[in-house]
This record gives C-alpha cells, structure tokens and sequence, in this order.
C-alpha cells in the first residue's frame, strides 16, 4: 500500500533531531488524527543551511518530515515557501488516498518555522 520511496524514508528517515542553536521553529498539528510535527531550521543569508524534525506521528507522517527536510535543504527560504505538501507527497511517489492528511503536516512545519524566522528577523 506505500510505495518504496514512503517505506526507505519511514525506515530511514533522514534529518531527525533537534537544532539546538535553531533560528526557526515550526510546530503544526493535525487536526484529522493529533499527530504533531516539529522542525527546526538554521538559516544563514536566507538559505536553509540545516534543518531537522521531529514527528510523534504515523509513518506516513514520518516520511513525509524526512522527504520535506531533504527537499528543503539547501534551499532560499522563498523556494521554501513555495514547497507544497502535494509536491512532498509527489516526491515520495504517491501516499494512499486515506493517508493524504498527514503529508498536510510537512510543508505547512516548514512555513511555520520559516515564519518564526522572519518574526525573530524584525
Ligand atoms: Fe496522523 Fe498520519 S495518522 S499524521
């Protein structure tokens, strides 16, 4: 029912963890089922130089932190903000229709973290 993509990312997520000296921090939760992601970005010159997450969800949601991290990566926080939680589940091949809730949780951590970045910037 998961594609290979959702099982090597459930089975191996990348970018897990905390950022102590995080200068962003998203927090969103899922109405649908309660789960909540995490994630914590350093940013230098407006560029995600590192991110981590942390997910106390299914494993749907977990691959979708994972992927979300390593699309995000690397990238200007404006390329960050325009990150859909459809083009995460695109990367991922595709979640099962009653699954497509919890990818809701991954791009909408990261705009809230890149938010909490711009408020701390003022
Ligand atoms: Fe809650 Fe998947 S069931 S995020």
């Amino acid at each position: 029912m998961y594609t290979d993509k959702v099982m090597d990312h459930f089975e191996n997520p990348r970018n897990v963890g905390e950022i102590s000296d995080a200068n962003g921090i998203g927090q969103v939760g899922n109405p649908t089922c309660g789960d909540i992601m995490k994630i914590y970005l350093k940013v230098d010159n407006d560029v995600i130089t590192d991110i981590k997450f942390k997910t106390f969800g299914c494993g749907a949601a977990i691959a979708t932190s994972s992927m979300v991290t390593e699309m995000a990566k690397g990238k200007t926080i404006e390329e960050a903000l325009r990150l859909s939680n459809q083009a995460v589940a695109e990367a991922l091949d595709g979640l099962p229709p009653q699954k497509m809730h919890c990818s809701n949780l991954a791009a909408d951590a990261l705009h809230a973290a890149i938010e909490n970045y711009r408020e701390k910037q003022k």
